[in-house]
C-alpha cells in the first residue's frame, strides 16, 4: 500500500494547483503508469494525463516522480515509494494545462528551430542515400530519442533561460550534424554556437540521468561542440572558453584562472571585458583572486606527453 500524492490542476475550477492523496495497493510488477491508470479507473475518472503505448516507445507518459522526470510506463512503482508515498507532478519547464498534462509547444518550437531534417545538395536525390554501419553509429544513439521531454523538464538552464534550446533539441541537432549525408554541417554548428545554443549548457549531466533512452543529450551536445571546434567556429565565448581551458592545461597542467575569463570574453571584446571588472573587484574584496604568477604543476611534462599523444 502506498499513497500517491498527485498534483491536481484544473484552471476552470481552481486558480492554483494542489496535491491530492490516493491510496493504492500496488500490484506485483506494476509500473507507475499502471498505478496512475488504476487510480483513474477505480478512484477518480477526472485524473488527466497522457499515455499511449505503455512500452517506452511513444514518449507521452513522462511525469515527475519525487521531483525527477521519469517515463511512467518504464518505472516500477515500488522503486519510487519513499516512507510509504510517491509524489507525482507534471513535467517541469512547461506550463501545466490540466493535472499532469503540460503544454509541449515550446519544446516543439525548439526542435523545429534546429532544422530537424536532412539538408543535401542533391534534392530530390538521384538514388537512395546510403550510410555505412560506422557512419550510422555516429547518429545511432540520438536517433533513439522518443521526444518524451524528461530531459527538457529537468534541465536547470531552462529553468532560468527560456532562450536555451534545451537538451532534446540539441540532441536532435546532433542527429543531423553527425549525419554523413547532410551537407550543412558548418551552417548548423555556426547557428548552434549562438547564444541559447550548445555553449549555454552548464554540463550538469541531469539530462543524461533523466533520459530513458541511449539518446543522452549531454553527450550529444559535447559531440556538436567538438564538430564546431573542428570546423573553426571559434568566434564565441563558449568556444574561446574551451580553447583557453585546453591551452592552459596543456601549458602548465592547471587552469590559469586569471586569463580564462579574459580569453573567454575575447581580447578585443571591450564591452565584455569592462563587464568583468566588477566581478574581479568583488573577488578581490573576498580574497578570491588567484595568484598573479601562474606556476606549472611539478609533473607538467606528463601532461604535455598526454596532449601530444592525443594530438597524434
Ligand atoms: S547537461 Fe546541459 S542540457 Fe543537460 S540538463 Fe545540464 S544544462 Fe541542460
Ligand atoms: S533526449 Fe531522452 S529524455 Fe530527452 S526527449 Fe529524447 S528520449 Fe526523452
Ligand atoms: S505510454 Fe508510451 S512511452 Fe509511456
Amino acid at each position: 500500500m502506498a499513497t500517491f500524492k498527485i498534483k491536481r490542476y484544473n484552471p476552470e475550477k481552481q486558480a492554483e494547483p494542489y496535491f491530492e492523496d490516493f491510496d493504492l495497493d500496488i500490484p506485483d510488477g506494476a509500473t507507475l503508469l499502471d498505478c496512475i491508470n488504476l487510480i483513474k479507473w477505480t478512484q477518480d475518472g477526472s485524473l488527466t494525463y497522457r499515455m499511449s503505448c505503455r512500452s517506452a516507445i511513444c514518449g507521452s507518459c513522462a511525469v515527475k516522480a519525487n521531483g525527477h522526470a521519469v517515463l511512467a510506463c518504464q518505472k516500477q512503482a515500488v522503486s519510487l515509494v519513499k516512507d510509504g508515498a510517491v509524489q507525482i507532478e507534471p513535467l517541469g519547464n512547461m506550463k501545466p494545462i490540466k493535472d499532469l498534462v503540460v503544454d509541449f509547444a515550446p519544446f516543439w518550437d525548439k526542435i523545429n528551430k534546429v532544422k530537424p531534417y536532412l539538408q543535401t545538395e542533391d534534392t530530390p536525390p538521384q538514388k537512395e542515400r546510403t550510410q555505412s554501419p560506422e557512419e550510422f553509429r555516429l547518429i545511432d544513439d540520438t536517433s533513439t530519442c522518443i521526444m518524451c521531454g524528461a530531459c527538457y523538464s529537468d534541465c536547470n538552464v531552462l529553468e532560468v533561460d527560456d532562450n536555451f534550446l534545451g537538451p532534446a533539441a540539441l540532441a536532435k541537432a546532433q542527429r543531423f550534424v553527425g549525419d554523413s549525408r547532410d551537407s550543412k554541417t558548418l551552417e548548423r554548428v555556426t547557428e548552434l554556437s549562438e547564444p541559447g545554443g550548445i555553449w549555454d549548457c552548464t554540463h550538469c549531466g541531469e539530462c543524461v540521468e533523466r533520459c530513458p533512452k541511449p539518446a543522452e543529450p549531454f553527450y550529444r551536445i559535447k559531440e556538436i561542440m567538438t564538430v564546431a571546434l573542428e570546423q573553426g567556429v571559434h568566434n564565441n565565448n563558449g568556444a574561446r572558453h574551451a580553447l583557453s581551458f585546453t591551452k592552459s592545461i596543456k601549458h602548465s597542467g592547471r587552469l590559469n584562472e586569471n586569463m580564462i575569463p579574459v580569453e573567454s570574453m575575447g581580447y578585443f571584446n571591450f564591452k565584455g571585458l569592462i563587464e568583468l571588472i566588477p566581478i574581479g573587484l568583488r573577488m578581490l574584496l573576498k580574497r578570491k583572486i588567484p595568484p598573479i604568477i601562474h606556476k606549472s604543476i611539478d609533473d607538467v611534462q606528463d601532461v604535455k606527453r598526454i596532449f601530444k599523444e592525443l594530438d597524434q
